[in-house]
């Protein structure tokens, strides 16, 4: 006999006050927990009665749905995992750029179309739900997860992020999958880059910088949030209610769902050591609001106790779990758990979707130095082209961490994605040098590996994690990577980093190139051979001495399947360049923070033994061509706070090639109420400009959108004069400058 609950006539709320009425005390707390689908399936689902998993391996995911059915109730489970830049560990699956190297776009709409390709892989697989965007704010590049990020920028974050939500989420129908925004909030800012360490963050920065590029995402609708693990001032995130209360689900209205980040529950009896005991830390949890308790086995048997004791009110349990089957309802998993649909699988890795993946990878990368080499096809005899280092020909490095055999998953390890999905930089020159050329190929240097701690277990005995062991120099393949180098016309080194260096629990205290690498460079360098230098890496990096002597330096970042294709054809000159840094890069880990819009105030602008400025600053980024910024006029000189700032300038394509210029609007208040970024990003636009080409840009900006935060908190306009800064990267030096005055003011209590 079928139960009102499985009835898909009637409502929602009909049908969850329904189930929930049938659920035995055990059956509720089992909905709000998620496990580790590595696990015993049947123990988890049976046992522990879990409503959700996460991390199953194509063929774990239709057996626990199938488990799940044979439940007391039938209550369907959701499925999730981490598919932050592409359907990570799905094999052959389309895994796109980094987030860092998707923000090197500057592109929402291609970040999108990159979303919604996800979307369509990852649903046809029978997961409803990916854990991403990352909206954290890279502020300290030490740190292990700046890859997971758009950047150092609120505004380029939120931007790119409400893309995300959008392309994932769609219309809600099939092909579409639930966004999560993570780690909400101030998870990026460490202490020295340690991974989760405590945020060392005010309520006013929260609101300055940390919380606007949530509120953006939940703007655009997104429907879960994951909460961070560290604490704020105190309070971890899954216990803090004014971040819960009062800011999410207060003031913007927040209706969907909370996760937990791995293990918080438990994390605060035995880390933060702020419960006594998990009974304690359960009760904790449900009051602060949280609805999904990510892989803390022992929830199940604490909030039951809880419950039993008195200590935990069944209202607040009934309250969070009535979230959940809301959610679960209203995706319609009663009618449709959305199985896994071998015939939609075709989508995956398709052609179609092929060509997202390098049209994203192409945009993503950043020319930072060129004397002129680049680009290739200039030249008119054929050429010897030397493909040398570590990064030039390995799969895993340029996909990067969650992809593959990045470590989180056991099914793919450690073989990763097919090889043959994967471009490599030497795959892709092979592919799309010129017939008459010859390429050739050495690694030339290792950058290092895992192995074991010393000593190798902690003083209880545990064993430690491993740590990372930079590699020696090689002679051998040294000597090999010289004599390439020697016999071509052009040396293409391609150094970086590995996931051995990325991820959690894997921040560097340094941030130069590890191992052999710059052994390597400096011997390239000293051969006479034109290098062209090319990053594939997780973060921004400390270069050495031999980098100021290369001919050209491209970032990648880690460019995805298609990375390498992307980056033969950028050196090849079959496209144009057209990335910008979404990120500062310091010159030594001694200069951080070094992001573009810290506050103003400081005795001088240097250290004693060391420029302040960054090797290469936020916006950042070079072209084939020249393009020049002229005649910044603004039209409203004054403007009232509701109205708009129209502004005009004119740009010039004075070389010989295309460009695609991404043209970055920052606003200066110059007077402020507390001190306050002498810049910041406030909008972006991308002009195509065939050489010779003249055309005149419109800017307009809501005068609503010039705010601080003030001493007591609040986000407002702030009435006074305002500088329009205008032009290619966010360094002064490339910026023209306009003057407009705000009258009126008021509190925004957005962003
Ligand atoms: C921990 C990570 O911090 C989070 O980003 C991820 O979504 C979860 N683990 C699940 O894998």
């Amino acid at each position: 006999m079928s139960h009102p609950y499985a009835d898909a006539r009637l409502s929602v709320p009909e049908r969850v006050e329904d189930l929930l009425a049938r659920m035995t005390l055990a059956e509720k707390v089992g909905q709000l927990l998620q496990l580790d689908a590595q696990g015993d399936l049947e123990e988890l689902v049976h046992g522990h009665l879990a409503g959700s998993l996460l991390h199953a391996s194509p063929e774990r995911i239709r057996r626990a749905q199938e488990l799940a059915a044979r439940t007391r109730l039938g209550v369907p489970l959701l499925m999730a995992d981490d598919c932050i830049h592409g359907h990570s560990f799905w094999p052959g699956a389309t895994i796109f750029p980094t987030q860092l190297a998707m923000a090197c776009t500057f592109d929402p709409g291609l970040v999108e179309r990159g979303a919604r390709v996800t979307a369509a892989e990852v649903a046809a697989t029978g997961l409803h739900w990916t854990f991403s965007p990352v909206l954290c704010i890279a502020r300290d590049p030490r740190w292990g997860r700046v890859d997971e990020t758009f950047g150092e920028d609120p505004h380029l974050i939120g931007e790119l992020g409400a893309a995300m939500v959008r392309g994932y989420q769609g219309d809600g129908g099939p092909g579409t999958v639930l966004a999560t925004a993570k780690h909400f909030v101030g998870y990026s800012q460490t202490q020295g880059g340690r991974d989760a360490s405590e945020a060392d963050l005010s309520r006013r920065q929260l609101r300055s910088w940390f919380l606007p590029p949530f509120q953006r995402a939940v703007e655009a609708g997104c429907r879960t949030v994951m909460l961070g693990y560290q604490a704020i001032d105190g309070v971890p995130i899954t216990a803090h209610r004014w971040l819960l209360d009062e800011v999410l689900k207060g003031e913007w209205g927040f209706t969907g769902t909370l996760v937990t980040d791995w293990d918080n529950v438990g994390r605060m009896v035995w880390e933060q050591r702020v419960c006594a005991d998990d009974v304690e830390a359960a009760v904790v949890a449900v009051e602060a609001g949280n609805d999904i308790v990510m892989t803390t086995p022992q929830f199940f048997d604490a909030a039951q106790e809880a419950v039993r004791t008195g200590r935990l009110a069944v209202g607040r349990l009934d309250a969070a779990v009535r979230r959940v089957l809301t959610l679960k309802i209203g995706l319609g998993l009663f009618e449709d758990a959305r199985l896994p649909d071998p015939a939609g699988q075709e989508v995956i890795g398709s052609p179609a979707h092929t060509d997202v993946n390098l049209e994203t990878a192409r945009r993503g990368l950043v020319l930072l130095r060129n004397d002129g080499t680049l680009p290739l096809e200039r030249h008119t005899e054929p050429l010897t082209v030397a493909v040398l280092g570590p990064n030039g020909d390995d799969p895993h490095a340029q996909l990067g961490d969650w992809a593959g055999a990045s470590g989180q998953v056991g099914w793919m390890v450690p073989e990763g994605h097919p090889r043959d999905r994967v471009v490599t930089v030497l795959d892709g020159l092979r592919a799309l040098a010129p017939p008459a050329w010859t390429v050739t190929h050495a690694r030339g240097a290792d950058i290092g590996g895992l192995g074991e701690a010393e000593p190798a277990t902690f003083p209880d005995g545990q064993p430690r994690p491993p740590v990372f062991h930079p590699a020696a120099v090689d002679d051998a393949l040294l000597a090999e990577a010289v004599d390439r180098a020697r016999e071509a016309d052009v040396a293409v080194v391609v150094l970086g980093d590995t996931v051995a260096l990325t991820g959690e629990s894997r921040s560097t205290a340094t941030l130069e190139l590890q191992g052999a690498q710059a052994a390597l460079l400096e011997a390239v360098v000293t051969t006479g051979t034109p290098v062209v230098l090319v990053l594939v890496q997780s973060k921004p990096s400390v270069l050495p001495p031999a980098a100021e002597q290369v001919a050209a330096l491209v970032e990648a970042f880690n460019p995805g399947m298609q990375g390498g294709r992307a980056v033969a054809e950028l050196l090849l000159g079959l496209v144009e360049p057209s990335g910008r840094l979404p990120i500062s890069f310091p010159r030594h880990a001694g200069q951080l923070p070094v992001y573009y819009n810290g506050v103003r105030g400081q005795h001088g602008d240097r250290y004693a033994d060391l420029t302040q400025e960054p090797m290469f600053v936020f916006g950042e980024g070079l072209s084939y061509t020249t393009v020049e910024y002229a005649d910044l006029h603004v039209s409203t000189p004054v403007v009232d706070v509701e109205g708009t700032v129209r502004a005009r300038l004119t740009l010039r394509n004075t070389g010989a090639r295309p460009a695609l210029e991404t043209v970055q609007v920052y606003v200066s208040d110059l007077v402020t109420s507390v001190t306050w970024a002498d810049k910041e990003l406030k909008a972006f636009t991308q002009v195509r400009l065939d050489p010779g080409e003249q055309r005149d840009v419109e800017i307009t900006l809501p005068a609503g959108s010039c705010t601080i935060v003030d001493a007591e908190g609040r986000r407002r306009v702030e009435p006074g004069e305002f500088a329009l800064l205008v032009g290619p990267s966010s360094r002064d030096a490339d910026l023209l400058r306009a003057g407009f005055s705000i009258t009126g003011g008021a509190d925004r209590p957005g962003r």
